[in-house]
């Protein structure tokens, strides 16, 4: 593997592959046993033109783990304030022997850009691009819900037969969109529950179900229930019913907590408005993958960083 630059291009065989490298990675993630030599001598550049505690964090220390040099650049206090490029900034990452790069931006398609532009001879990793994908979120929140099911006994399976609902803002969820692929890449079957204003346009090449009723879904019994944040800062008041209503609606309340199936689990990428997407008693819950997720996304970027650096990059 060259890039790592969505879900939807993953096949069952790679994201399984990916997974079960994630488990071999798990003792090592978890510090239980310690770092791993695998990536010494290489670097990788964490470039970030938006805000994240958890990707850049999580891939900070993947990286640290498997021995790599690690470079954080953040756009912030960078020369990309006086108006340097993507071009130049990437030439200089370049000129400074990157070997990989975990690109955030909020432009849907820069990592395709500079995956693609021979600006940089390095693996580039997807970390969320606009409102288009977040490929490690959904690979971590596979992994989570595989672990959940079939905890040691994970490694080689799918996700055959998993109901996922996922509820919130899909409109500008890059989550939603690489659950979306992965899940049915994995032969999971997705719900999407949202207000009509936060559905895209045109859904008919998802492989999903979409519903506005969240009552309903609860009562369908899904395995998984993934709730999303509300992206205010891509929005405007046009699309955004108001606070006190969306979490009347499409909120999972104590009340609808309770009535999850005993064998649901609850799943939210973070960061969190508890109260208005998620209660605390649902966030906080023992059914709450909350702090698993995060986990074990050092994990699986562990995964990812070792099938791109490690010496078995191909081109695909
Ligand atoms: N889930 C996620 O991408 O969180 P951050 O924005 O904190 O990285």
């Amino acid at each position: 593997m060259r890039h790592l630059l969505s879900t939807k291009s993953l096949s069952r065989v790679e994201a399984i592959t990916l997974l079960d490298i994630a488990e071999d990675m798990a003792d090592v993630a978890n510090r239980e046993v310690k770092k791993l030599p695998t990536l010494r001598g290489k670097t990788v550049v964490n470039l970030f033109f938006e805000d994240s505690t958890r990707t850049r964090i999580s891939f900070e220390a993947a990286a640290k783990r498997l021995s790599a040099d690690v470079i954080n650049f953040s756009a912030k206090g960078s020369s990309v304030s006086k108006g340097e490029s993507l071009k130049d900034t990437a030439q200089t990452l370049a000129a400074m022997g990157a070997d990989g790069v975990v690109i955030r931006h909020p432009a849907s398609g820069a990592p395709q850009v500079l995956a693609g532009s021979g600006w940089i001879d390095a693996g580039i990793i997807n970390a969320g691009d606009g409102t288009h994908e977040h490929p490690t979120q959904a690979l971590l929140d596979a992994f989570t819900i595989r672990r959940r099911l079939h905890g040691t006994a994970s490694r080689g399976r799918g996700l055959d037969g998993v109901t996922v609902t996922i509820v919130g803002d899909i409109l500008h969820s890059r989550v939603a969109r690489s659950n979306l692929w992965l899940l049915d890449t994995l032969g999971a079957h997705v719900t999407f529950i949202a207000p009509p204003t936060l559905v895209p346009a045109d859904t008919s090449a998802w492989p999903a179900t979409i519903g506005y009723d969240l009552d309903a879904a609860i009562d369908a019994g899904p395995d998984v229930v993934m709730m999303l944040r509300i992206q205010a800062e891509r929005m405007n008041a046009a699309f955004f019913p108001n606070s006190r209503e969306y979490s009347r609606r499409w909120g999972l309340d104590d009340e609808r907590f309770s009535r999850l199936s005993s064998h649901s689990i609850v799943m939210h990428p973070g960061p969190m408005n508890r109260g208005l997407e998620i209660s605390s008693a649902a966030a906080d819950s023992d059914r709450s993958t909350v702090r698993e997720q995060v986990a074990n996304g050092v994990s699986v970027r562990m995964a990812a960083l070792y099938l791109l650096l490690s010496g078995d990059r191909e081109d695909s």
